[in-house]
Protein backbone atom coordinates (compact mmCIF):
# COMPACT_ATOMS: atom_id res chain seq x y z
CA UNK A 1 0.00 0.00 0.00
CA UNK A 2 1.15 3.48 -0.95
CA UNK A 3 1.44 6.04 2.13
CA UNK A 4 0.79 9.72 1.18
CA UNK A 5 2.98 12.05 3.28
CA UNK A 6 0.70 14.03 5.68
CA UNK A 7 3.32 16.52 6.94
CA UNK A 8 4.71 17.95 3.28
CA UNK A 9 2.23 20.91 3.78
CA UNK A 10 4.55 22.19 6.39
CA UNK A 11 8.09 22.23 4.80
CA UNK A 12 9.11 24.40 1.96
CA UNK A 13 8.55 24.23 -1.20
CA UNK A 14 11.96 23.02 -2.65
CA UNK A 15 12.19 20.62 0.53
CA UNK A 16 8.34 19.41 -0.55
CA UNK A 17 8.90 18.85 -4.22
CA UNK A 18 12.43 16.83 -2.78
CA UNK A 19 10.05 14.49 -0.99
CA UNK A 20 7.24 14.10 -3.65
CA UNK A 21 9.80 13.45 -6.35
CA UNK A 22 10.83 10.29 -3.90
CA UNK A 23 7.71 9.43 -3.66
CA UNK A 24 6.64 9.15 -7.37
CA UNK A 25 9.82 6.70 -7.90
CA UNK A 26 8.67 4.95 -5.32
CA UNK A 27 4.71 5.19 -6.26
CA UNK A 28 5.96 4.22 -9.90
CA UNK A 29 8.08 1.31 -9.08
CA UNK A 30 9.22 -0.68 -11.91
CA UNK A 31 5.84 -0.22 -13.96
CA UNK A 32 6.01 1.21 -17.48
CA UNK A 33 2.78 1.31 -18.53
CA UNK A 34 1.45 5.06 -19.24
CA UNK A 35 -1.68 5.42 -18.81
CA UNK A 36 -0.89 3.34 -15.29
CA UNK A 37 2.11 5.67 -14.87
CA UNK A 38 0.32 9.00 -15.83
CA UNK A 39 -2.89 7.91 -13.56
CA UNK A 40 -0.86 7.36 -10.50
CA UNK A 41 0.69 10.37 -10.80
CA UNK A 42 -2.34 12.99 -11.27
CA UNK A 43 -3.84 10.99 -8.11
CA UNK A 44 -0.42 11.62 -6.05
CA UNK A 45 -0.08 15.41 -7.03
CA UNK A 46 -3.96 16.13 -6.42
CA UNK A 47 -3.90 14.37 -2.85
CA UNK A 48 -0.21 16.02 -1.90
CA UNK A 49 -0.34 19.48 -3.35
CA UNK A 50 -2.74 21.81 -0.90
CA UNK A 51 -4.99 24.35 -2.69
CA UNK A 52 -5.73 22.64 -6.21
CA UNK A 53 -9.26 21.70 -8.04
CA UNK A 54 -7.59 19.37 -10.66
CA UNK A 55 -4.12 17.64 -11.76
CA UNK A 56 -4.14 15.89 -14.47
CA UNK A 57 -2.63 15.39 -17.80
CA UNK A 58 -3.08 16.32 -22.14
CA UNK A 59 -1.61 14.18 -24.50
CA UNK A 60 -0.91 15.13 -28.30
CA UNK A 61 -2.27 12.66 -30.66
CA UNK A 62 0.01 13.87 -33.50
CA UNK A 63 -3.13 16.77 -34.33
CA UNK A 64 -4.39 17.97 -31.04
CA UNK A 65 -4.45 17.34 -27.03
CA UNK A 66 -6.53 14.76 -25.73
CA UNK A 67 -7.96 14.25 -22.56
CA UNK A 68 -5.62 11.75 -20.09
CA UNK A 69 -5.40 10.58 -16.78
CA UNK A 70 -6.56 13.37 -14.21
CA UNK A 71 -8.17 13.62 -10.88
CA UNK A 72 -10.79 16.41 -10.38
CA UNK A 73 -14.16 17.01 -12.10
CA UNK A 74 -14.57 15.90 -15.49
CA UNK A 75 -13.18 18.57 -18.20
CA UNK A 76 -12.62 19.35 -21.80
CA UNK A 77 -11.75 16.20 -24.49
CA UNK A 78 -9.82 17.55 -27.10
CA UNK A 79 -7.35 21.37 -26.47
CA UNK A 80 -6.24 22.37 -30.28
CA UNK A 81 -2.31 23.10 -30.37
CA UNK A 82 -1.72 27.14 -29.39
CA UNK A 83 -5.30 27.31 -27.56
CA UNK A 84 -6.28 28.30 -24.03
CA UNK A 85 -3.03 27.95 -21.36
CA UNK A 86 -1.96 23.79 -22.33
CA UNK A 87 -2.35 24.54 -26.18
CA UNK A 88 -0.24 28.03 -25.90
CA UNK A 89 2.34 25.83 -23.42
CA UNK A 90 2.46 22.72 -26.07
CA UNK A 91 3.20 24.62 -28.90
CA UNK A 92 5.85 26.69 -27.24
CA UNK A 93 6.77 23.89 -25.64
CA UNK A 94 6.93 26.52 -22.54
CA UNK A 95 5.51 26.25 -18.71
CA UNK A 96 3.52 28.77 -17.87
CA UNK A 97 2.17 29.85 -14.81
CA UNK A 98 -0.89 32.03 -14.90
CA UNK A 99 -1.68 34.31 -11.95
CA UNK A 100 -5.45 34.64 -13.05
CA UNK A 101 -7.20 32.94 -15.70
CA UNK A 102 -9.40 34.97 -16.45
CA UNK A 103 -7.07 37.40 -17.58
CA UNK A 104 -5.71 34.59 -19.95
CA UNK A 105 -6.74 35.44 -23.37
CA UNK A 106 -8.78 32.12 -24.98
CA UNK A 107 -8.27 30.53 -21.34
CA UNK A 108 -10.35 27.67 -21.70
CA UNK A 109 -12.82 27.43 -18.22
CA UNK A 110 -13.36 23.24 -17.31
CA UNK A 111 -14.15 23.98 -13.55
CA UNK A 112 -15.79 27.39 -12.94
CA UNK A 113 -13.87 27.16 -9.25
CA UNK A 114 -10.21 27.28 -11.36
CA UNK A 115 -8.46 30.65 -10.65
CA UNK A 116 -4.59 30.09 -11.32
CA UNK A 117 -2.95 27.15 -13.13
CA UNK A 118 0.50 25.62 -14.16
CA UNK A 119 1.17 24.14 -17.23
CA UNK A 120 3.91 21.86 -17.78
CA UNK A 121 5.03 20.49 -20.86
CA UNK A 122 6.38 16.83 -21.53
CA UNK A 123 9.39 16.64 -24.20
CA UNK A 124 10.51 13.37 -25.15
CA UNK A 125 13.37 13.11 -27.86
CA UNK A 126 12.52 16.11 -28.85
CA UNK A 127 8.83 15.32 -29.45
CA UNK A 128 6.15 16.72 -27.34
CA UNK A 129 4.20 14.08 -25.50
CA UNK A 130 1.67 16.21 -23.99
CA UNK A 131 1.47 18.35 -20.85
CA UNK A 132 0.86 18.57 -16.93
CA UNK A 133 -2.29 20.69 -16.31
CA UNK A 134 -2.97 21.66 -12.68
CA UNK A 135 -5.15 24.33 -11.57
CA UNK A 136 -6.55 25.77 -8.23
CA UNK A 137 -8.92 27.28 -6.79
CA UNK A 138 -7.07 30.38 -5.54
CA UNK A 139 -4.91 33.34 -7.37
CA UNK A 140 -1.72 33.39 -7.96
CA UNK A 141 -1.05 29.70 -6.12
CA UNK A 142 2.10 28.69 -8.45
CA UNK A 143 5.51 30.02 -8.46
CA UNK A 144 9.01 29.35 -9.80
CA UNK A 145 9.51 26.68 -7.10
CA UNK A 146 6.37 24.87 -8.07
CA UNK A 147 7.22 24.81 -11.78
CA UNK A 148 10.75 24.01 -10.67
CA UNK A 149 9.80 21.07 -8.71
CA UNK A 150 6.75 19.89 -11.16
CA UNK A 151 9.60 19.78 -13.88
CA UNK A 152 11.37 17.84 -12.12
CA UNK A 153 8.35 15.44 -11.42
CA UNK A 154 7.69 15.12 -15.43
CA UNK A 155 11.18 14.25 -16.03
CA UNK A 156 10.87 10.93 -13.95
CA UNK A 157 7.83 10.01 -15.42
CA UNK A 158 9.08 10.62 -18.75
CA UNK A 159 12.46 8.54 -17.86
CA UNK A 160 10.24 6.06 -15.72
CA UNK A 161 7.57 5.48 -18.82
CA UNK A 162 7.67 3.85 -22.28
CA UNK A 163 5.39 7.12 -23.92
CA UNK A 164 4.83 5.73 -27.58
CA UNK A 165 5.88 9.11 -29.47
CA UNK A 166 3.09 11.00 -31.43
CA UNK A 167 3.19 10.97 -35.46
CA UNK A 168 3.37 14.64 -36.16
CA UNK A 169 1.96 15.73 -38.82
CA UNK A 170 1.79 19.46 -38.13
N1 LIG B 1 -7.75 25.56 -18.53
C1 LIG B 1 -7.14 24.73 -19.52
C2 LIG B 1 -8.06 23.63 -19.98
C3 LIG B 1 -7.95 22.37 -19.21
S1 LIG B 1 -8.71 22.44 -17.71
O1 LIG B 1 -8.12 23.48 -16.87
C4 LIG B 1 -8.62 20.97 -16.94
C5 LIG B 1 -6.68 25.56 -20.71
O2 LIG B 1 -7.01 26.74 -20.79
O3 LIG B 1 -5.99 25.04 -21.57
Amino acid sequence: MFTLNQDSHSQDKPMFYIDLAQSLRNLLGEERDPIANMANMASLLYFSLPSINWSGFYLFDGQELVLGPFHGKPACVRIQMGKGVCGTSAINREALMIENVHEFPGHIACDADSKSEIVIPMIKDDTIIGVLDIDSPIYARFNDDDKNGLQQLIEILLFATDFTLPVQTK
